[in-house]
């Protein structure tokens, strides 16, 4: 089948468009504004693609011929990913750009999202704005099937300016009178995420890591591993009976969030470790602060205000929806001992 990954370039869109190319469910064309970090690590990928397709076959969705070929595509390498992909090098914001990068496929898939406002991008015009414009340029053409990456939370709030403004996203999808479906994950993890990035950074500042999280840490996450997060969404590509479908999900663990750091640290051997409970209107100051004058700050003032509220659902979500058993955490989380802060 054809499918053209939106976002293609980022975290989630690397892992699913290497997860789509080694399950056999080429051509993938990728709209980015910077075509190399699409082959960025494809060795690691490669290897969390085919993380994927076991899962994928251990529900019988491929079958043992399915995971040798599958093999044999991830054992070529970056070589094998740049001939399964062909990127179109534009900006999701270009509707010109978005109308030729959906035209003539079966799905697309939409992973573009910042989580942090900067200069020259806001949730507007790439949270909302992007999902506007793709949905009017499938319309156009005639494309009708829709993948959306929507998160967790997501809600009507006008004081979490970010979750509002995937909320709007997420509307325009459901009301868009395409065969959409929406995938609404907690936090995913693996080697290239930002969150992973930033907390071992943090860990790592000095001889003491101080853990300054808003009311102890305690708010709980559910965080998914992003092999398994590629095989949900490959499966939501190859099912056009998913449409109509909102999905909520997330790994088999509710943990706090001082806890997934302590998790990193103890992975990484760093002792001495200290959780700093801060209130959350002092934080949120500091995060204000932060924002003007770093240019990577560990958390932002939105990214706060995300977390007053615990950000779960079901603990078996993932097989209700999909079928399989998503990875625990602790099972994986020594892949942190590889994240470049
Ligand atoms: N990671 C998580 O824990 C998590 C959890 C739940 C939901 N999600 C959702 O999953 C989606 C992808 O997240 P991620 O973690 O993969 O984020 P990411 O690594 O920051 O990737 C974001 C992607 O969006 C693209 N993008 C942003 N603005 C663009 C524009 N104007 N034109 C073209 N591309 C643009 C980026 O491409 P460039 O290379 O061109 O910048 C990149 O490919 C987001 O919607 C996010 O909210 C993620």
């Amino acid at each position: 089948m054809r499918v053209t990954v939106l976002g293609g370039s980022g975290f989630v869109g690397r892992h699913l468009v290497a997860t789509l190319a080694v399950a056999g469910h080429g051509p993938i064309r990728v709209l980015s504004r910077s075509p190399e970090r699409v082959f960025g690590d494809a060795r690691r990928s490669l290897a969390v693609a085919f993380e994927a397709v076991e899962a994928l076959s251990s529900i019988g969705k491929l079958s043992r011929d399915d995971v040798v070929a599958a093999r044999d595509r991830a054992d070529r390498g970056e070589a094998f990913l740049r001939e399964s992909v062909e990127v179109i090098e534009g900006d999701a914001r270009d509707w010109g750009a978005v109308r030729e990068a959906v035209s003539g496929v079966d799905a697309v898939v939409h992973a573009v999202g910042i989580i942090r406002e900067t200069e020259g991008r806001s949730y507007g015009d790439t949270n909302v704005g992007t999902t506007q414009s793709l949905i009017d340029a499938m319309k156009d053409v005639g494309t009708s099937r829709l993948i959306y990456m929507g998160i967790l939370g997501a809600s009507d709030d006008p004081e979490m300016p970010y979750g509002r403004s995937r909320w709007q996203a997420e509307s325009a999808v459901t009301e868009s009178g395409l065969d959409w479906t929406v995938v609404k994950p907690s936090l995913v993890l693996g080697v290239s995420d930002a969150v992973s990035r930033r907390t071992v950074k943090l860990l790592r500042t000095g001889p003491i890591a101080l853990l300054p999280f808003p009311d102890g840490g305690r708010t709980k996450l559910q965080p998914m591993y992003v092999s398994d997060l590629a095989a949900a969404l490959t499966l939501c590509v190859t099912e056009p009976e998913r449409a109509g479908q909102t999905y909520e999900i997330g790994g088999p663990e509710h943990i706090a969030l001082v806890d997934i750091a302590r998790a990193f640290a103890a992975e990484l051997g760093i002792k001495r470790v200290y959780s700093l409970p801060m209130p959350r209107f002092v934080l949120q100051f500091g995060a204000a602060l932060m924002g003007r004058v770093l240019k990577d700050p560990p958390i932002t003032a939105a990214e706060l205000s995300q977390l007053r509220e615990d950000n779960v659902t079901a603990l078996d979500s993932v097989e209700q929806a999909f079928g399989f058993a998503p990875r625990r955490f602790f099972d994986y989380v020594s892949y942190v001992r590889n994240v470049v802060p």
